[in-house]
Order: C-alpha cells, then structure tokens, then sequence
C-alpha cells in the first residue's frame, strides 16, 4: 500500500514525522511504500494521512502516533473504517469548496520527485511556453489578468514585457519568498508540497523577458521549506527543466537559493535585491524601478511565490481559463490563509469575490474558542482591522482598498471578543519601530512617538491624543519610502474608526 504523510512544517510541528516513523514499525512486514508529500492545507486535521486505494486516495485525522496500532489494525492499508476516517479528501467539504489552480498538487505529489510532478501534469506550461515564444508568455500573461500575490497587486504580465523590453547583457527573475506577514504560510506551502510548480514558473518567466538566472530569497524562519526545495533544484536539474538548452530550445535557466536573516524589511524588493547582493537590506528610491535597473544594476523581474507558481497553470490551460474567475480587476484565484483564532484554520484558494464574513463564519467555522468573532486582520501585520460591520466586504483588491485595508498576500488572522484594539495599535506601531530600516524620518521615528501616542491613550488621554495620532498616521502614510512606514497606519486607523471604544474614545471623528 501507498501511505501519504505530510512532511510540510505545520503538519510536522503537530507530530507528523512520529506518526510517519509509527506507520513504518506497525506496517513492517506489510509491502508499505511512505510517501512524505505537503500538506492539503486543512491544519486541524493535521497530521492527515492519506491511503491509496482502487477507489482512491482516503484520508484519516488528525493522527497522533498512538492512533496508528490502532488504524492498521482496523485496515489503514486499503482503507479500513475508524473514527478518524475521513473518507475521500477532496469530499473534505473544506476542500471540496475551493478551486485549487496554482494549489491542485499541493498535498497530493511527492514533492522530491520531478517524475511524479510531470505525472500530475507538471512541466505542460513550459511546453507551451516554448511554442508561444518569449511575446507569445507575455502576452498570455496579461492576458489571464494576474497580478502579483505578493500585496501590491500589480500587472505580473505588464512587469514582465517592461523587462522583456530592457536592453542589458544580464537579466534576473527574482522570486520574493520572504513571506513575512503574519499569518501567511502559501508561500511556504508551495515550496514545500509543489515545489516545482515555482521552478517551472521562473522557467517561464525567464523564456519570456530574456533572462537566464533566477534567486529565489527564502526567509531563514522556513528550514523545512529550504530542504524541500534545494532538493527540487537539484531534482529538476536532473530531469532538465533546469539546465541548458531547455525542452531542445536555446534557451538557458539555474535557480539559486539565497537564505534571509531574518529582517521583515527584505520582504520589500529592493531591500531583498540588496541583501542578494550582499549588503545591508535597506530600502532604495524608486525610481529606478527593478525592473529597470535591479539585482546588480540589471533589469529583474522580482515576483512573489504565488504570482511565479500560478504562471504554469495559466500556460497550460490558457489564460481565458484563469481570468474566467475572480470579480472586476481581481482575475484568477488567491491562496487565501485562515488563520489566528479561527476553528478551521487553513489554505482556501478560491475566485476572489467570497466575502470576508464567509470566509471567517463559513469556511472558518468562527473562532476556535467559540467565543464570538470581533475583528479580522486582513493583509498582515500592516493590513486592517475589519469590524463584523465590514464583512459583506468581497475579496478582491479593489473592494478591499474602498473599505480602508488591504489584502495584501491574503492573510486573514480571526480574533474573539477578548481582544483590545489599542493594544493591537500599539503593536502596529512597534512592529514598525522594531523592523525598521531607519532609511526615512516618518517610519523611524514616528513609529516610536505613535506607541507613545497610544500608550497616552490607554492612560486615559484618548480624546485630546486622537488628533495627534491621525497627523501622525497621515505623515507616516504619505512620507515613507517603503509599505512599512506607509502602510503602519493602516492597523491603527482602523482600530481606532471601528474599535474606538477601545481608545477611551465615544464619539470617532471619522467612521
Ligand atoms: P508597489 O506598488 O510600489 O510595487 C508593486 C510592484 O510593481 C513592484 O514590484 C514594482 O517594482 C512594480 N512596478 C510598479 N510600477 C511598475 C512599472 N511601471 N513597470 C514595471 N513594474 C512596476 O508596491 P511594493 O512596495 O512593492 O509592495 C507593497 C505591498 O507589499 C503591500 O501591498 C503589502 O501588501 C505587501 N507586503 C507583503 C508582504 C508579504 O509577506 N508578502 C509583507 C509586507 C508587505
Ligand atoms: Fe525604511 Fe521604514 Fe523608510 Fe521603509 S518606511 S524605507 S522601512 S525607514
């Protein structure tokens, strides 16, 4: 039999790797094959195993090593009944309700293994690639819509044809894997259970603008996520979707991974451009525009995980297949993480548009402490927070901005009513303060006066601090060079607009 064990970060965390090593000692002597995939994303199941079976594959959780005697015993190895079983997981009506483009082998693949990727459809959206010529990508790119998954939420095909466009000897395709929001975990996700999917998607994106190197700049927080995917680079040179003459073409492609120290600030893409090249991560003026002028002065492509990963979909299905979901200007799918006090907490990719009150209540299920749901932050440790007023919000960049936040990379973090928004505030701004790059006068020192500010106000001065702490959102938010200074505000102007109770305040001045 065929034993699926996730190895992804979250699910070892909450014991996979004994439950692995369990299912081998109970299993001995049976002909039992374990494959360590990534995960499915439905983290209170987990540690989910999955079994092969004539009818397919059936899941059990969540598994705790002493469970296993007990499920081999009950027939684990073609599908036995037991009350952790699970049945089909993609019946898991968590699952069943998401459209999983960019995540469909996630969960599913051996992610050590280049065969098993081309097995499950892997390595068509190069081929295309290679049919359609460098204009041919571009074009399709735009075409499907997609913008990038990292926050901003710009053009990804408009980014790559002002690249393809550049003259220069030496051009780069950058991937940002420095996910550093609170929250988020799809980067990791898919370099852990698909990695491939990223790897052909920076093939692609180097056919397409010219470029013949790639980094991928992984956080430091994520060893799991580098093992997997260092053995996947060395995987796909094996098998040729990396290398020389790619697919017969002649074109060239090497991916290097470059490991993070641990600042927030090198999520932002020209403080990460410097910390490749070996410097300080500071945060340059732009203009120049990377994709002017970025690693080493060239022109680069820098994109996010889910922006590169969701590119090799687009190529094999046509990018009418993919800009036939989301809503208005937000086309396409988004890996949308559920996480914080949430009862089902875990990765739901789906068309934008699902409002936020569905995600948290429906799909999330509500807090995890049963306690009724207060505020959700959106977007990161930088992204607002969401009254219940405010969850007939869709998800889509655009509905997000109206509202005053952010989807940012689709962090959605769920608290009860026990929490205190001023305390949130305040964390905003010592985030800020914290992991600063010391660049600007905004971001630098007025993150620090705005958690004296806020400090103030939990000492009972509320209404006359109020207007300081607006001037000084309003400064930070139009005078800092990077999203961390400018986007600090957002946490705390929203807390104060719809929580400001909190604040020791009656009447907000804007609500
Ligand atoms: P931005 O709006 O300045 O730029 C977006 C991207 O488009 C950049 O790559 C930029 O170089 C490129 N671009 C802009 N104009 C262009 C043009 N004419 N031609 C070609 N490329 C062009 O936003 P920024 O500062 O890069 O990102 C801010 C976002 O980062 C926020 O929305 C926030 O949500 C997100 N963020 C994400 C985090 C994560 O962990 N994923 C952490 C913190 C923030
Ligand atoms: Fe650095 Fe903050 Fe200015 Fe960004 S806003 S450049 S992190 S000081």
């Amino acid at each position: 039999a065929r034993i699926y064990v996730p190895a992804d970060a979250a699910a070892v965390a909450l014991g996979a790797d004994d439950v692995a090593a369990a299912i081998g000692r109970h299993a001995a002597g049976h002909a039992v094959e374990i494959i360590r995939t990534g995960s499915r994303g439905l983290f209170w199941l987990e540690p989910m195993i999955e079994v092969a079976t004539p009818a397919g594959r059936i899941a059990y959780g969540p598994v705790a090593p002493e469970d296993v005697a007990g499920l081999v015993a009950a027939g684990l190895l073609h599908g036995g009944d037991h009350p952790l079983r699970l049945g089909a997981p993609e019946a898991i009506p968590f699952l069943a309700r998401q459209t999983r483009l960019t995540f469909g082998r996630c969960g599913v693949v051996d992610p050590a293994s280049a065969a098993d990727y081309r097995a499950h459809g892997g390595g068509v959206g190069l081929e295309r690639a290679l049919e359609l010529g460098p204009e041919g990508i571009v074009e399709a790119v735009v075409q499907s819509g997609l913008r990038g998954r990292g926050g901003a939420g710009f053009p990804t095909g408009i980014k790559w044809r002002t690249v393809a466009a550049a003259q220069a000897p030496q051009k780069y395709i950058v991937c940002n894997a420095d996910e550093g929001d609170s929250g988020t975990y799809a980067d990791r996700m898919i370099m852990e259970g698909d990695p491939f999917v990223l790897i052909e998607g920076m093939v692609i994106a180097g056919i397409a603008v010219g470029a013949s190197r790639g980094y991928v700049y992984l956080r430091s927080e994520y060893p799991h996520a580098a093992v997997a995917f260092g053995r996947a680079l060395e995987a796909a040179r094996r098998d040729g979707l990396l290398g020389t003459r790619i697919g017969g073409s002649a074109h060239d492609f090497d991916i290097e991974l470059r490991m993070g120290a641990g600042a927030y600030v090198c999520g932002e893409e020209t403080a990460l451009l410097d910390s490749i090249e070996g410097k300080r991560g500071q945060v340059r003026a732009k203009p120049p525009l990377p994709a002017h002028h970025g690693l080493f002065g060239r022109p680069t492509v820098i994109n996010n995980v889910i922006s590169l990963a969701s590119v090799p979909f687009i190529l094999a299905e046509g990018p009418e297949t993919y800009r036939d979901f989301g809503m208005g200007r937000s086309r396409g799918t988004m890996p949308i993480q559920l996480a914080g006090n949430v009862r089902f907490g875990g990765l739901f990719e789906t068309g934008f548009g699902m409002t936020l009150g569905e995600l948290v209540d429906e799909i999330g299920g509500g807090t995890a402490s049963g306690r009724p749901v207060r505020a959700v932050q959106v977007g990161g440790p930088l992204g607002a927070y969401f009254p219940r007023a405010l969850f007939d919000t869709p998800f889509d960049y655009e509905a997000f901005a109206a509202a005053g936040g952010l989807i940012g990379h689709g962090g959605v973090v769920v608290f009860d009513d026990t929490v205190d928004l001023r305390a949130q505030a305040r964390f905003a701004m010592e985030f800020c303060a914290i992991e600063s790059c010391g660049k600007c006068t905004p971001c630098r020192i007025g993150s620090t006066r705005g958690v004296e500010v806020i400090d103030r106000m939990g000492a009972g001065d509320g209404p006359a601090q109020e207007t300081l702490l607006r001037d000084l959102c309003e400064t930070m938010k139009f005078g800092s060079l990077c999203a961390l200074g400018g986007f600090a505000p957002y946490p705390v102007l929203s807390a104060l607009d719809h929580f400001p109770e909190d604040f020791g305040l009656k009447s907000p001045l804007a609500v």
